[in-house]
């Protein structure tokens, strides 16, 4: 679709220098690509393909790439081929980060920590806040999580300070910890997951204390000028979940603790995988994907009844971002169902800082430099949700015939 010209005119204001909060980090325009799982991994370390996906974002025109589950240890991830930071792995993010810069983009990367969501074989535990039914891991015979100790406590927040000193190390303009979609900090927010006694569990004060001491530390070790941004839930989409007055909470402490930026998303992995996403669900190929015989025939099964369809529509976070827009000051990211100019025009007229995209860049890497020189005006991505299935056969990309 061709864009009208006054909307040319005005998509320009998206397209200058700004600077992440208060540091020294400056994008070359307000976009960032979101973190979308690329399963370009082999035996925990990033491959060639996973570099050229990020260069391929940066020459198409982002601020700033955002590298997906970046898994703080090997018991982090949610699988054991997973990439994970360690020594091995920081050779070649090093390189992707010196690529995307040559490109022009600045890189980040998701930290990550699994919780419960996990089928990792080699995961010495399954943590969690609470003991908890593991239905993602039960067919791989870890059916119940550990409800984490002080210790455990103290042992994840030292793997995120680490990798995200090492990240900084090696050249990384940002991390961005993910505090969202049901992985450990997220399962720490929510009610759902969380059934602690102590002082970690219960109101929403106890339950941020974990993931906000966690990010306190990171902040804290990684001194001003690396941004730290924070990946928060407005909702977990369901009943009794993080809600978006605990969201409201959780953003003004963060705040005070200076966060650099939030990207704001939704939805709990376990639960409410496609509130995140809207669109159609590709079971067809999840079921395929099915890593056993038992895997394929439980989603066969079950899936049609445990996945619950969300209806895509444009800017679809933007009513709850609000709330949060109009509590803090802070940097915030919007995310979720951008997908045109006008799309585009109406987050930065409601004042977020950034525009986070995932799915328009999939389908097309230049997407935004066809929307800066006036050649399209809409993605041509129709949200079938193939690219998910596509995760786990030799990395993500898009299916259709149109895509870039
Ligand atoms: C294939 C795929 C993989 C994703 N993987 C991640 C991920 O690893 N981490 C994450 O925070 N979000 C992930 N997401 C969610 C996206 O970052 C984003 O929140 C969602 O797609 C909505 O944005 P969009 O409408 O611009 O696509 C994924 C989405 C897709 C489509």
């Amino acid at each position: 679709m061709q864009p009208k010209p006054n909307t040319i005119n005005q998509i320009n204001k998206a397209f200058i220098k700004r600077s992440i909060g208060s540091s020294q980090v400056v994008l070359e325009n307000v976009f960032i690509k979101s973190a979308t799982f690329e399963g370009m991994y082999s035996a925990g370390i990033p491959t060639q393909k996973l570099i050229d996906h990020h260069v391929d974002l940066a020459k198409g025109g982002v601020g700033m790439t955002t590298i997906s589950y970046g898994a703080v240890s090997a018991d982090a991830r949610t699988f054991d081929s997973q990439m994970y930071i360690h020594k091995d792995s920081l050779v070649p993010l090093k390189l992707l980060a010196e690529k995307v810069h040559a490109a022009g983009a600045k890189v980040s990367i998701q930290l990550t920590h699994c919780g419960y969501f996990s089928k990792n074989k080699t995961a010495r535990k399954i943590l969690a806040p609470s003991k908890l039914f593991n239905a993602y891991g039960f067919l791989s015979g870890m059916g119940f999580s550990e409800a984490m100790t002080l210790k455990d406590m103290e042992l994840v927040i030292n793997d995120f300070v680490k990798a995200a000193i090492s990240l900084k190390t090696i050249g990384f303009d940002a991390v961005e910890i993910h505090m969202g979609h049901g992985y450990l900090l997220s399962q720490f927010l929510s009610p759902l997951t969380n059934k602690r006694k102590d002082e970690f569990g219960g109101s929403i004060e106890n339950r941020s204390r974990f993931p906000l001491q966690l990010v306190q530390r990171v902040v804290t070790a990684v001194g001003e000028n690396f941004p730290v941004l924070v990946k928060l839930n407005l909702s977990d989409g369901f009943k009794n979940g993080f809600s978006l007055e605990d969201c409201v909470y959780v953003s003004k402490q963060l705040e005070k603790i200076n966060c650099a930026a939030i990207v704001l998303s939704g939805g709990f992995t376990s639960k409410t995988p496609f509130y995140l996403m809207r669109g159609k669900i590709p079971l067809k190929g999840m079921i395929q994907n099915g890593s056993s015989w038992a895997e394929k025939i439980t989603m066969a099964v079950f899936g049609p009844f445990i996945i619950k369809e969300y209806k895509f529509e444009p800017n679809f976070f933007l009513d709850q971002a609000l709330k949060v827009r109009k509590a803090v000051n802070l940097d915030l990211v919007y995310l979720g169902g951008v997908d045109s100019v006008d799309g585009m025009l109406q987050i930065l007229e409601k004042g977020f800082n950034f525009i986070a995209l995932a799915r328009p860049l999939i389908h097309d890497p230049s997407f935004l430099h066809k929307i800066r020189s006036g050649n399209l005006s809409k993605s041509l991505c129709n949200r079938c949700n193939e690219c998910i299935v596509e995760m786990d056969r030799g990395g993500v990309k898009c299916v259709l015939d149109s895509a870039g």
